[in-house]
């Protein structure tokens, strides 16, 4: 199994930017944990982090055929972009998305989420340890896939014979 974490813009300035909302850790230790929770997970994990919109519409269309799920903080483009909402559609890739602060609780504008709907599920509001809370929940929802595919596969075999 296959995991791409894309981080929007400004989540390369963890540990330094706004200490009191997204608290010290910085983003290469929220992928050291990640990396090493799939490893024990058997599942193979990438990171990418861009401050572009265009980027990470491209890493969206680049996992298709090639990722089984994706977590993904877009980070400020959560709030405006209908680009990368349907970037998540076209490759239909279960997708979780994060954001380390609780959105709803902040400023009126950041109530506006143009991600969620297309996505599996949204994790807010847990700071950095929202990563992993994505991770158990995808692994889990990719482990189900699966076994859905390979139960049809028997299906197909099994009516071929
Ligand atoms: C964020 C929330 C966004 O509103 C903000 O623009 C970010 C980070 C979060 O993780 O809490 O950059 O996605």
């Amino acid at each position: 199994m296959k995991v791409m974490v894309i981080q929007g813009p400004n989540l390369n300035m963890l540990g330094v930017r706004e200490q009191q909302i997204y608290g010290p850790m910085k983003l290469e230790q929220i992928h050291a944990q990640m990396k090493d929770f799939a490893g024990q997970n058997n599942v193979e994990i990438e990171f990418f982090q861009s401050n572009f919109e265009g980027e990470i519409v491209d890493k969206i269309q680049e996992c298709y055929g090639e990722i089984d799920g994706i977590i993904i903080n877009p980070a400020a483009y959560t709030h405006t972009s209908i680009a990368i909402r349907d970037a998540i559609s076209a490759v239909a890739i279960p997708t979780v998305e994060v954001h380390i602060s609780n959105i709803h609780r902040r400023e009126e504008f950041r109530k506006e989420n143009m991600i969620a709907p297309v996505c599996t599920s949204s994790i807010v509001g847990f700071g950095p340890f929202g990563y992993h809370l994505a991770q158990v929940g995808l692994f889990q929802v990719l482990q189900e896939v699966k076994a859905v595919q390979e139960a049809q596969a028997q299906q197909q075999a099994a009516q071929a014979e």
